[in-house]
């Protein structure tokens, strides 16, 4: 476990941008048959499908269209909308579609095309929603291989890490609890997560960005994502203001 932590640690400091540091880790753990869930435009990847020459297989799950189920993300356009960036993203792999499969579809309408057991890493990046953290990591965990990882995105400790319109975030702290229920090893990035599904190691939950997830309660992250919110609709105007006043006289 130590040496998880010493090598994810490394591969944090080498790189701090997002893509770059899974990129690297894709690399460095020498992944095969990797997923990713909620791919919108195929960034991240074509980024994988460019830097990582150990993927054999890659497999893009997204339905590409608006989900009518309380999704609120921002990220849930039209399905007009839907179609172009679907297209964009189709375009953006065109150049390994040798080793890319589109399943268009949501977690649920797709999970019985992948083997069990059969990946070495799936990135969730899809609802971030707690029915949606919920559905991917109970469906994906029999889906990777033992020795293998789940990663994720939006590991955020405030409730509202974009927007104060959308469902509240909740895949920080919920992973922690699947961490737990499961028994596995969990480390908390800036943002992202790294479950490892082991044969027999113990849950435990590092926090690598010192301090970030230090309270895994559902109450400090309603108090950090209210104090986001009078932040940026109340306290800032309200200094702007003052300051323009200022300026004025
Ligand atoms: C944040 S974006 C993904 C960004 C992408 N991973 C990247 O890093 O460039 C979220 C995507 O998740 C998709 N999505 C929403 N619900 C989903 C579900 N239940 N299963 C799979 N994908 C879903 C949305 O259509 C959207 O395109």
């Amino acid at each position: 476990m130590s040496d998880l932590k010493d090598k994810l640690s490394s591969i944090m400091n080498s790189n701090q941008e997002r893509l770059a540091f899974w990129s690297q880790f894709v690399t460095q753990f020498d992944c095969k048959k990797v997923a990713e869930v909620g791919i919108r435009y195929g960034n991240f990847s074509a980024r994988l499908l460019t830097d990582c020459k150990s993927i054999e297989t890659y497999y893009m799950i997204d339905p590409w269209r608006h989900i009518d189920n309380g999704y609120n993300d921002l990220a849930n356009v039209s399905d007009d909308e839907f179609q172009k960036i679907y297209d964009e993203a189709v375009a953006k792999v065109e150049f390994a579609k040798h080793k890319v499969q589109i399943l268009r579809g949501t977690t649920s309408e797709v999970i019985d095309q992948i083997p069990d057991e059969s990946l070495d890493f799936i990135y969730i990046d899809g609802d971030h929603t707690l029915e949606g953290i919920t559905i991917d990591m109970i469906k994906w965990y029999p889906k990777v291989k033992p020795g293998g990882f789940i990663g994720g995105d939006d590991f955020s400790p405030s409730i509202f890490p974009h927007t104060f319109k959308s469902e509240p975030v909740l895949v920080f702290p919920w992973v922690v609890y699947f961490a737990k229920a499961m028994n596995e090893p969990l480390f908390g990035l800036s943002g992202q997560f790294v479950m490892q599904k082991t044969v027999d190691e113990e849950y435990s939950f590092t926090d690598l960005t010192g301090g970030e997830y230090e309270d895994i309660s559902i109450r400090s992250k309603v108090v950090r994502g209210l104090w986001w919110y009078l932040v940026k609709a109340y306290i800032k105007p309200l200094y702007l203001r003052v300051k323009n006043l200022m300026k004025a006289t």
